[in-house]
């Protein structure tokens, strides 16, 4: 968590300093880069000159393998594995199992006008999603004992960074998620279905072959590429979705579902930033910036300037008539390690949301307008609410278009 704002500390330094400054994280000397094409420079032109970085702690509790983690050829197959999983014609067979999940969750929500930590549900949400589009079906008894552990890891992974992430506890869970992993691949490979079916993430994974038929991902590499998909698509989507229920509540008008989430995602900024690291002294506009120094694209600061979107903190979901202007919108990142799973996040985002907006009615309580670290940015205490069915007789609460 931050003592200040992170928005308004970059924005303070980005006014007095200008597009690029130094400035130092935890001691760690950094460049904030804040315009549109320092950020390319770094994540697409030349990002052969810089790595991604992050803790070790973090590292180890996701597993060291995440294709995150990594640049080069063994990232550029992941890569390619991860993004044809995700690819619009592959995940387009998932629709109606994750209008079955959606429909399961906003009904087990209402009923007693029971309060609901909405983040904390979107969490249940984008965590069954996840396992789906990862391992297709998955036996209920199995399912269950991914989510426990799974639990256990995210919450040492979400501690503060002062505290020592990975106790005993949270490492004897993130070793049974690879042991549940692999009791899954065992069962994969009994079903013989490795061969002839490529449908979902595992299969990929399982079927990489190089040019010689060698299979060349190991099971704990495999298992490491499981959870760190986990952990990239579950926060972030479901703090997606907990910000569209906010502005929703402000703004009840959604006319146009596509523009209202891109309008969305530039007010919430979900990955404010990013890091990574110069593997070589590099120099940008007659600037250098030193090699092993950390180098952060200020996503959050390009979609709140003005210059770029006029009234920054006016929700306005028309502003998305018109095009963004290049490398100004980048809720997904930008170049290499872009996410692979934006379809995905959008497909289920629009699920969710059409489903809620035809057949329940909802009502946020309490009139919080802050901002929570969790650490993505989450409207405070969750944004807590009550669902209501709709009844058939009312008609439905908003318009709704795509
Ligand atoms: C609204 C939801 C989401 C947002 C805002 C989001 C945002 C991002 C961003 C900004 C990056 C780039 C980070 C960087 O450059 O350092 C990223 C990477 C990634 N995302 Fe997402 N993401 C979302 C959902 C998902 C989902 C649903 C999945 C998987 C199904 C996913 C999987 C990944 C992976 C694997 C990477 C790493 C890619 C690489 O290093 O090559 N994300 N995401």
């Amino acid at each position: 968590m931050y003592s200040q704002d992170p928005n308004v500390f970059f924005a303070t330094k980005l006014k007095r300093y200008g597009e690029i400054f130094k400035t130092h994280i935890l001691g760690c000397p950094c460049v904030m880069v804040g315009s549109p094409e320092a950020a390319r420079f770094v994540l697409v032109s030349h990002a052969h000159l810089f790595k991604p970085t992050y803790p070790k702690s973090k590292e180890k509790i996701i597993g060291p393998s995440a294709l995150f983690f990594h640049d080069g050829d063994y990232h550029n197959h992941l890569r390619k594995m991860v993004q044809s999983s995700f690819s619009p014609g592959k995940i387009k067979k998932l629709i109606p199992y994750i209008e079955t999940i959606a429909l399961s969750v906003l009904e087990s929500w209402t009923g007693h006008g029971q309060l609901i930590n909405t983040f904390i549900e979107m969490k249940k949400f984008s965590f069954d999603v996840g396992i789906l589009s990862i391992f297709g079906h998955l036996d209920g008894s199995i399912r269950e004992k991914l989510k426990h552990n799974y639990a256990i890891v995210d919450k040492g992974y979400n501690s503060l960074p002062t505290k020592i992430p990975g106790t005993a506890y949270h490492k004897a869970a993130r070793k049974r998620l690879s042991q549940i992993v692999s009791e899954i691949i065992c069962e994969r490979k009994e079903e013989k279905r490795l061969v002839v079916e490529k449908e979902y993430l595992l299969d990929h994974l399982l079927n990489f072959r190089d040019g010689k038929g060698q299979i060349l991902l190991t099971e704990d590499q495999i298992a490491d590429n499981i959870i760190g998909v986990l952990f990239a698509a579950q926060d972030t989507t479901a703090s997606a979705i907990t910000w569209i229920l906010k502005y929703l509540q402000d703004n009840p008008k959604l006319l146009e579902a596509v523009k209202f989430i891109m309008e969305s995602l530039r007010m919430a900024s979900i990955i404010s930033f990013t890091y990574r690291e110069a593997v070589v002294d590099v120099e940008y506009k007659g600037y250098l910036i030193p090699k092993g120094w950390k180098v952060m694209p200020l996503f959050r600061n390009i979609h709140h300037n003005p210059e770029f979107f006029p009234d920054p903190q006016i929700f306005d979901p028309s502003r998305f008539e018109a095009a963004p202007k290049p490398n100004t919108f980048m809720p997904f990142g930008n170049g290499v390690h872009a996410c692979p799973g934006n379809h995905l996040a959008k497909l289920e985002i629009l699920i969710l949301i059409h489903h809620l907006l035809t057949k329940f009615r909802w009502e946020v309580v309490g009139s919080q307008s802050g901002i929570e670290y969790a650490p993505f940015p989450v409207p405070q205490q969750g944004l807590p609410a009550r669902f209501w069915k709709e009844s058939m007789s009312s008609s439905s609460q908003k318009d709704v278009y795509y």
